[in-house]
């Protein structure tokens, strides 16, 4: 399905984004787009202080972005493991851009600039990816491809294809 820009910036996307926020935290998560919970919706959120005990730390690392587009990124790129909340038995390595410049709206509209780097690009070009369809698995470097693969086959063997929900 389809993933539409957000064009009414009212009280329900703002209780939208309060409740992603809530579910990413339960879930332990450092960043969830709209499409992970059935809103096919180009939204974002994202918090890198996930699980700090203070407060005050974890509202001011809070990123919500409306209608991002990636408007410029770094010729480099860094590889390292990623998770994600949709597919919690899979993790593998990851090749990202080392920096990312962002153009998106925030809860009010407003137009805004953003350039993210280390950790924080590679949380954004995640929670990008499933606002295009875009999973981990299709993203793995060959070598942890191979390994994600391998245990799929043997869920396959064990259940038959079909057979676990
Ligand atoms: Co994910």
């Amino acid at each position: 399905m389809k993933n539409v820009s957000v064009d009414k910036f009212d009280d329900e996307l703002a209780n939208t984004t309060k409740e992603m926020l809530l579910v990413m935290y339960a879930a332990n998560g450092v960043g969830l787009a709209a499409p992970q919970v059935g809103i096919n919706k180009r939204i974002v959120v994202f918090n890198q202080k996930t699980g700090t005990k203070s407060k005050k730390t974890l509202e001011e690392n809070e990123k919500v972005l409306i209608n991002p587009v990636i408007t410029a990124k770094a010729a480099d790129t860094r590889i390292g493991e990623e998770g994600c909340l949709s597919f919690p038995n899979i993790e593998g390595d990851v090749e990202r851009h080392t920096w990312v410049e962002v153009s998106y709206q925030d809860l009010q509209g407003v137009n805004k600039v953003h350039r993210f780097e280390n950790r924080l690009a590679v949380i954004f070009q995640h929670e990008y990816d499933h606002l295009d369809g875009m999973l981990l698995v299709d993203r793995l470097v060959p070598k942890s491809k191979e390994k994600v693969e391998h245990t799929l086959e043997k869920l396959v063997r064990k259940y038959g294809p079909g057979g676990a929900l």
